[in-house]
Order: C-alpha cells, then structure tokens, then sequence
C-alpha cells in the first residue's frame, strides 16, 4: 500500500480554487484554518441563523448560505453531520453543480450508502483525517500531521486523486502520509471500527471490567485505576511498537495472564458478533437504523445518551479520572 506525502501532492492545483467548506464544527473549523494557512482560498457555507456565524467571522472568514456559498466554489467540502448530508445535498448543493466541479468527503458514508448521489460531471472525492478536528489543527500548529485516507468515487475531471492529495496536504494529512482506499472499504471499516472496537466494544469492555472489580468488592477508585485509567500508555505502546511489541515491554507477570485469560474474554462468541455486525453494516441495515432515529428526532438515541452518562464510571472519572487526566 503507497503511503503519500507531502512530496506527493501539488497544492498549486488548488490555488486561486475557491473551496466552500459547509458547516463550522469539529473538522469544519480546523479544516478551513489549516487550508487557509496552506494559501488557499476558503469559504464558509453555514445555514441561516447559525450559531457559528460570529466564530467563523470573528476568525476572519467570509461567510456565506449554504448555497451561495457552493455556486461559487469549484470544491464543496461536506463537513456537516452524515445524517443531515442527504437533506443539504439535495436542498442546497444539488442545483450548483457545474461541470468540473469537486464534492469532497470526510467519510465514505452518503456516497457509499447512496444517501447522496453525485451527478456523474463532477469529481467526487475523499480525504478522510483519523483524529478529531481539535487534535488535526493543533497538529497543524506544530508542524505535524494526522493520517488519513484519500479517495476516488467519480473522476470526472481525470485529476481528482490529485485534488484529494493536494486537499489532504492542505490540512497537513501527508505531513504524516494518507493511503488511498475505495469509498466502500472507507464506509465499511470506519462504521466497523468504531462500532465494534474503537468506541462501542472497548467503552463496554471497560465497563465490565469495572463493574466486575466493583462488584466484588474493590473500591470504584481503584477499579477505574485499574481498568480504565491506564488505556492510553498501553495504546501508546501499541501504536509505537505493535501488539507484540506492546507484550515485550510489559511485565511477564501480565503478559502470561494475558495470554492465558484473554482469549477467554474475547473468543469465537465475540468474532461470530463481529461478523453479524459488518455483515449489518454491509447490507444497509446499520445506516437504515441510523437515518430512522434520525428522522423521529434521535429520541432514543438521547434517552441512551442519558443513560450512559448516569454510569457510575462516569462519576469515578468526575471524582478522580479527571484531575489524573493532566498527568
Ligand atoms: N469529528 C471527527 O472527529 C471526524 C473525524 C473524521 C471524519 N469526520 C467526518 O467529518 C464530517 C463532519 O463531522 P463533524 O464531526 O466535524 O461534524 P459536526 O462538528 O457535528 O458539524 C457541525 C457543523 O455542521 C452544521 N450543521 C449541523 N446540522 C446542519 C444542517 N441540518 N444543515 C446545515 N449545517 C448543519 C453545524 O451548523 P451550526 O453551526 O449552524 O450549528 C456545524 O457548523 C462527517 O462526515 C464526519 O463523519 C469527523
């Protein structure tokens, strides 16, 4: 697999391009500062009334309708949430799409799910950051970089992996290096990923780990220590070194137990849900799921929410996580 750097991309292709950015949140506003720092001309497109009109101004950028602010752009970055994209593509985006013109994704979703469904004279590309906005733009600051993937779903103009090179380099992707990947493999293994390992399946793992410990009589402190408070120096091991890497730097103490007890937590039931879960993912299901929730308001969805936060973990963290968090 090619990794791309900044020695692989031409920012010049974008210069004196006008790119609308649509939406001012988490990568909205890191995206259009670390552009804009790059020299390239950026727009705001924001819907009325929004409340991150005065930030965007008040950090110097023009803003614009959603609309207006794609009729005058070549590039339109879709950095508004998934499930509102199907409505903004359609009310607003739609009818100024020129020939030539580029839509850009940070995730493969609308596109791959067919919630959105480019006209075939445009570009449609992806350049997908992994990390969160706040995380990119302080990267950007110093210097440095979040990976990334970039790709191509429609090359109507025969340049667009350039563009997505050349966007991904504007946000400082190839500082670090952004690999090419399909629209359906971004769509699949993203959702896949959070869901089944990254978000979903740890924060559940952490908590029945607490729970356990808790339950038989350890103090909810010393559970939270134990189970949860140590995460990112062994991420940080894996990351750096690899999962065997990881092992080699731990005790032997805790490397034997681990071999020996985890494959008892995660074993052929947990892979068997795995499969269910991506095979959900892959017929639609999920994304069916999801936009149903959506449209009745998330009332579910914020119940959960609720219900979540009211974890005793949570108030583990209040109480001690969160003044241990600076160390
Ligand atoms: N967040 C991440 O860490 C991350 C990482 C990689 C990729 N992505 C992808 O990046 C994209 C943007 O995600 P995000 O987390 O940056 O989104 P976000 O922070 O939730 O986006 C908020 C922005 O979207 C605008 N918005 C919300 N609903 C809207 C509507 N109905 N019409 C028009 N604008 C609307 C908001 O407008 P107001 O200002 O008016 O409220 C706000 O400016 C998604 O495709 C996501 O999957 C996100």
């Amino acid at each position: 697999m090619k990794v791309y750097r900044d020695e692989d991309a031409d920012l010049d292709l974008l210069k004196g391009k006008r790119i609308a950015i649509l939406g001012f949140g988490s990568q909205g506003k890191a995206q259009a500062l670390n552009l804009r720092d790059s020299g390239l001309e950026v727009t705001i497109g924001l819907r009325p009334q929004s409340p991150s009109r005065k930030k965007a101004e008040q950090l110097g950028f023009e803003v614009q309708s959603l609309s207006e602010s794609c009729s005058g752009a070549e590039l339109i970055s879709f950095l508004i949430p998934d499930q509102v994209q199907k409505e903004v593509y359609q009310e607003e985006v739609r009818k100024n799409l020129k020939e030539g013109k580029c839509l850009i994704f940070a995730h493969a979703f609308s596109v791959h799910f067919k919630l959105v469904e480019p006209p075939d004279h445009v570009d449609v590309i992806l350049v997908a950051p992994h990390g969160p906005g706040e995380v990119m733009r302080k990267k950007f600051q110093a210097g440095l970089g979040v990976s990334g993937f970039v790709g191509v779903y429609e090359n109507r103009t025969g340049k667009a992996l350039q563009k997505a090179l050349a966007y991904a380099k504007g946000i400082g992707l190839t500082r670090t290096g952004v690999v090419e990947t399909t629209f359906e493999h971004e769509a699949l293994g993203d959702l896949f990923g959070e869901q089944a390992v990254l978000c979903g399946g740890l924060a559940e793992l952490l908590k029945a780990g607490f729970e356990t410990l808790v339950g038989q009589g350890l103090p909810p402190e010393n559970a939270y220590l134990e189970c949860v408070h140590q995460l990112d120096l062994i991420v940080d091991l894996i990351k750096r070194f690899g999962i065997a890497g990881m092992y080699s730097r731990i005790s032997e103490l805790a490397e034997f137990g681990s071999y020996v007890n985890g494959p008892r937590i995660i074993g052929e039931r947990t892979r068997m849900a795995m499969r269910a879960i991506l095979e959900e993912i892959r017929r639609g299901e999920f994304t069916e799921q999801f936009m149903k929730s959506y449209r009745k308001g998330f009332e579910a969805f914020k119940e959960k929410r609720q219900k979540e936060s009211a974890h005793p973990i949570n108030q583990v963290f209040r109480n001690i996580g969160e003044s241990f968090a600076s160390e």
